[in-house]
């Protein structure tokens, strides 16, 4: 079988604000809008996936918390009704959600021969968590691309920030081994936040974006910074900073996604695109975008080390 590539990989935020936001006719609760900078740019990703034709999207969130090992969903089909806990109201979505169970299974053992614990969730009636869900709504809203589904660990918050990252190295890597020997195409999706300082008040209505700003100027600033080393790419830069990035703005990048991310595309000093920038609740959110077919690289990525 021909080597699997790698083709892309974005940090594709998940508020679920931007569901509500959009009105899909799977989420019950209704708005008159709002959050249209980052709609805007997942409708520019959305562009990109259309362009690529990806056989697979593998999508890692922060949600969906395991405390024993790395976990991937292992069921072909999923449906049912998913809430988001904090925000009930804004998020109650129909789910109807086809996985690639043989490239999941060939990613939970590769992480096994990498000494990663792992494991299958076999569950008929598991419900995903909104952070998946909205990732996935917002990248490809017609959901007819099969699914690999991978739990957080968060090993960085229970570990050292340097072990738990090493983790999320490791199974970056071995979802890597896995897809290049799948023979499939596959774009990777980092369910992740930038700084995740936040307001504790909700506006009357949500969607009043007068209310939406940044929640302090040094996650801000922090995003900026960040963003910008992403565009000139200057990956190994952002890397090394990205301990300071984590603390000083709290950043959801703690959860791994984003190392995940980047260790399989075997961390590519490549510009990035920004698709948009916007913020949800005062947390920065960024859509970027490692488009390494654009680049030249997707092969070269896909290749046996
Ligand atoms: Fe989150």
């Amino acid at each position: 079988m021909a080597n699997g590539e790698i083709i892309s990989g974005f940090i594709a935020p998940h508020p679920p604000h931007l569901v509500y936001g959009e009105n899909p006719p799977q989420n019950e609760p209704k708005s008159t809008g709002g959050w249209e900078q980052l709609r805007w740019a997942y409708e520019r990703a959305r562009a990109s996936i259309e362009e690529l034709k990806p056989d697979v999207l593998l999508v890692h969130s922060p949600h969906w918390i395991t405390s024993v090992g790395h976990h991937f969903i292992g069921v072909d089909h999923l449906q049912g009704r998913s809430v988001d806990p904090i925000f009930p109201n804004l998020f109650r979505f129909d789910y109807s959600i086809n996985f690639d169970v043989e490239l999941s299974e060939a990613c939970c053992e590769e992480g096994r021969k990498a000494g990663l614990v792992t494991k299958m969730m076999r569950n008929p009636r598991f419900r995903p968590d909104y952070g998946t869900i909205t990732t996935l709504h917002m990248i490809r809203p017609q959901w007819d691309i099969p699914v690999v589904s991978i739990s957080a660990n968060n090993t960085p918050y229970y570990l050292s920030m340097e072990e738990g990252l090493g983790e999320m190295d490791a199974l970056g890597k071995a979802t890597r081994e896995a897809i290049l020997k799948s023979g499939k195409r596959a774009v990777l999706l980092a369910s992740n936040t930038l700084s995740h300082w936040h307001f504790h008040e909700e506006p009357v209505p949500p969607e009043d974006m007068s209310k939406e700003h940044p929640k302090n100027k040094i996650g801000y600033d922090w995003d900026m910074r960040m963003i910008e080393l992403m565009r000139q790419g200057r990956m190994d830069e952002v890397f090394q900073l990205l301990p300071q990035f984590i603390e000083e703005a709290f950043a959801e990048v703690k959860s791994g996604a984003f190392t995940w991310m980047h260790a399989a595309m075997q961390y590519p000093n490549l510009p990035a695109q920004l698709h948009g920038y916007g913020t949800v609740i005062g947390t920065g959110n960024a859509v970027v975008e490692w488009n390494l077919v654009k680049a030249g690289l997707a092969r070269m990525a896909g290749k046996a080390a």
